[in-house]
């Protein structure tokens, strides 16, 4: 700390406008805006080009970097070499205070100019206290809960020494196959731009130097969610109207959001692999939205564009990628092997070098590791703040808003707290692993609250459990598909005995924590194993079932919705999963999620969105007529639609009116009134259509919302103003357009709503 202190004192007076000339000159460059400016133009001019390309090099945890580096290890040895040459601006996945202040203390101690590494780790839905998958996050529509679950979660991990996360990730999902749609906010990018910049607020704070926030990551940039087929890592081809109007506004929700870090990805978009592409990254990114801080590759990611077959070789792809606007390379190697040679021979443009250099130093002072290189470095607090009671009941908040109630004939739920006989039957009622889902690294196995000991908490009912049959077969393991049980009927008689002696079956049934994930899709999005067939032959003795659905992506089920009486989306619901589940189906709760994806009724649907466009034949002309857009076999129609969610209570909208301000906004208003016999929330939901445009609209598009609790009875007003930001669109070049012309807008509880108007702008 000492020496970097120094450091800034002394090069602050050194060739300040020597440096400052170099910015601007280079698509996209940084400006110089920040307050930091100063000392950052000053530390550069002292680097050499070998130690401005170190900032741009990032490299995983390597070794115990709390031992000796182990005498042999080649690769270990090469990194903390390179670590004292200070040609390493960043590791990841170092964690725990004693872990990072090790190698803190090489980068500061023995490098050069003393300069501190950035930390980066995966904190996608907690640390070690965790909150529901993000895709659960984001059913609750809660804004203010999902900024707080960051917040709580930028807290535990800057206790214990990160400074970074490589959140959120705002992808968009239209297709469940693709594992990793649990890891974002769902299909719809007006939701999904709030929800991301909700996560950016909540992860980095007001004050970014506060020890208790975190720089975070927009990724992955960009069309990483449109994998061909939903196979992870696979190609991406969409044209500009989908770019412009679904991918990127999330992205750029976060850079108004003031997101530090962006992270590019491992897909092709349209022929040009995402981290060597200088359109979407200079000309995008840096230029016209101004973006002011840096992009880290995906891990490996440079390097992958030689198998992309968009680069020869590595250094190739590092010169392509560095050209391109990729400032970090995480775990490529390239950076740090070529770039220096590439400058040298005019390959790479040194100003690209110094911007990239520029960038990453200006985030390291805003978290303030100029001033002190181990401001997250401190014991005490990672002791006082990890799993702190404060943050099991923020997680737990955010558990009960994420649940989903899909179906509830007859009021099955909420369940009456005495005096029933409640059989509880599935593999998932009793494991603690699988509820804390997917990307939770640093999160200790078998944490979770389980359903069975959430249901403990009511104990005037009577509860038997029976495991029906394990879904899967040996440990949880990076070769989870070979590790189903598809044959295992053993344990259904059991479950058959306790479901004939109970009034009511709670079935709990879904997918295992890694199913869903980096690396996991699916090509079937129904219940693994013999998971339906337990369901079937409990139906068969008991059809009084409650069907708790464990799962990280929409699950494609109509024969439970057909034939279940009652089913409740519980997602991965983290450390305290079995505590909200039990105080919703007991109605302690009163559930309020919603769908932030459709879920189709059958695999072969996809891909199926709300907002999807028009065709020429959108309705059938005439009984039996075969020729308009549909399928022979199974209906247009999803299972449940996005924004589908019900409540213990009913909601009625009346009253619905459009009026022009004047001022070339409308105001649309409506009645909400609670029609049910007890209090509940409700996402009121507004949908415009563009009737014809310049470039098609979709047949409807989310452009509000409102979260409303009302007392049984009881009615409100609501009110939503509609401006040009809401009416317009990107056309085809990437220009914002209003229109004049026929608008409807819908209102509802979901995207299905028919109650409308029109207006003409
Ligand atoms: C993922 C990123 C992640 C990175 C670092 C990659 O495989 O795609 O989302 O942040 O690894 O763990």
């Amino acid at each position: 700390m000492k020496k970097a202190a120094l450091l800034g004192i002394l090069v602050l007076a050194v060739c300040f406008a020597a440096c400052n000339s170099e910015s601007g000159s280079a698509t996209g460059a940084s400006n110089s805006d920040s307050p930091y400016a100063a000392q950052v133009d000053s530390l550069l001019s002292i680097m050499t080009l070998e130690e401005k390309i170190g900032q741009m090099n990032q490299y995983n945890g390597f070794w115990n970097v709390t031992g000796p580096v182990p005498a042999g290890d080649e690769a270990a040895n090469k990194k903390y070499e390179h670590l004292k040459k200070g040609w390493v601006g960043s590791m990841l996945n170092v964690r725990g205070v004693e872990n990072v202040r090790a190698v803190q203390k090489i980068a500061v101690e023995e490098s050069r100019l003393g300069i501190p590494l950035i930390i980066g780790f995966d904190v996608i839905h907690g640390y070690k206290t965790l909150s529901p998958i993000p895709l659960a996050e984001s059913a609750s529509w809660d804004l203010e809960a999902i900024s707080n679950s960051a917040k709580v979660a930028a807290a535990e991990s800057a206790a214990s020494g990160i400074n970074w996360t490589f959140a959120p990730m705002v992808d968009i999902g239209r297709d469940p196959r693709w594992g990793r749609v649990m890891e974002g906010a769902g299909e719809d990018p007006y939701l999904g731009s709030l929800i991301a910049a909700a996560r950016v607020k909540g992860f980095q704070g007001d004050d970014l130097s506060d020890p208790f926030t975190i720089a975070a990551c927009t990724k992955h940039f960009a069309g990483y969610g449109f994998a061909e087929g939903g196979k992870d890592y696979n190609t991406a081809d969409f044209g500009t109207s989908t770019l412009y109007n679904m991918v990127l506004p999330p992205f750029k929700a976060t850079v108004d959001a003031d997101v530090k870090t962006f992270m590019n990805s491992f897909n092709v978009l349209n022929g040009i692999p995402a981290t060597g592409d200088q359109f979407l990254q200079r000309e995008v990114l840096k230029g016209k939205w101004n973006f002011q801080g840096f992009v880290v590759s995906d891990w490996g990611s440079i390097g992958e564009m030689i198998a992309h077959g968009y680069a020869e070789d590595g250094k190739h792809a590092a010169e392509l990628a560095a050209n391109a606007g990729s400032d970090m390379d995480m775990e490529s190697y390239l950076y740090v092997e070529h770039l220096a040679e590439l400058v040298r021979n005019g390959r790479v443009d040194e100003t690209y070098i110094t911007d990239a250099a520029r960038r990453i130093l200006t985030v390291k002072y805003e978290l303030g590791l100029f001033e002190d290189p181990y401001r997250y470095c401190d014991e005490a607090r990672e002791q006082e703040t990890i799993g702190k009671a404060e943050h099991q009941e923020a997680v737990l908040d955010m558990a009960k808003k994420s649940i989903v109630l899909l179906k509830n004939d007859n009021n099955l739920l909420p369940l009456k707290k005495s005096g029933q006989r409640i059989a509880v039957i599935g593999q998932f009622a009793n494991d603690k692993n699988s509820p804390l889902g997917s990307w939770r690294i640093a999160a200790d196995d078998n944490t979770a609250v389980t359903l069975l000991e959430g249901l403990a908490a009511y104990p005037d009912n009577s509860i038997t459990y029976a495991e029906g049959a394990a879904v899967t077969v040996g440990e949880n393991s990076f070769v989870m598909e070979a590790a189903i049980n598809e044959d295992d009927k053993s344990g259904f008689a059991e479950a058959r005995r306790v479901a004939r002696a109970a009034d009511v079956v709670i079935m709990n049934l879904g997918e295992v924590g890694w199913q869903s994930g980096e690396g996991r899709s699916r090509v079937n999005i129904d219940l693994p194993g013999v998971q339906q067939e337990l369901l079937e032959a409990v139906y068969e003795v008991n059809p009084n079932i409650v069907l708790v659905l464990q799962n990280g992506r929409p699950l494609a089920l109509p024969w439970a919705d057909e034939n279940i009486p009652a089913i409740v989306e519980a997602w991965q619901l983290g450390t305290q999963s079995g505590n909200a589940i039990a105080q919703v189906l007991y109605g302690d709760y009163n559930p309020s999620g919603k769908m932030p994806m459709t879920t189709p009724r059958d695999k072969g649907q996809i891909p199926i969105y709300y907002n999807h466009k028009s065709t020429g034949r959108p309705v059938i002309p005439a009984p039996n007529l075969v020729f308009w857009s549909h399928y022979m076999d199974e209906s247009n129609a999803p299972l449940y639609p996005f924004g589908h969610g019900l409540s213990y209570t009913t909601f009625q909208y009346e009253g619905l009116a459009v009026n022009a301000n004047g001022d070339g906004t409308f105001k649309v208003s409506f009645t909400l009134t609670n029609t049910g016999a007890i209090k509940g929330k409700e996402v009121a939901q507004l949908y415009i259509q563009d009737v014809a445009a310049s470039v098609t609209r979709p047949v409807r598009e989310l452009k509000g919302f409102q979260m409303v609790e009302l007392a049984p009875g009881a009615s409100q007003e609501i009110s939503f103003t509609l401006t040009d930001t809401e009416l317009g669109f990107y056309d085809n070049d990437g220009e914002f357009v209003v229109e004049d012309g026929l608008y409807r807008v819908f209102i509802g509880g979901s995207s299905a709503t028919e109650y409308s108007a029109e207006f003409t702008r």
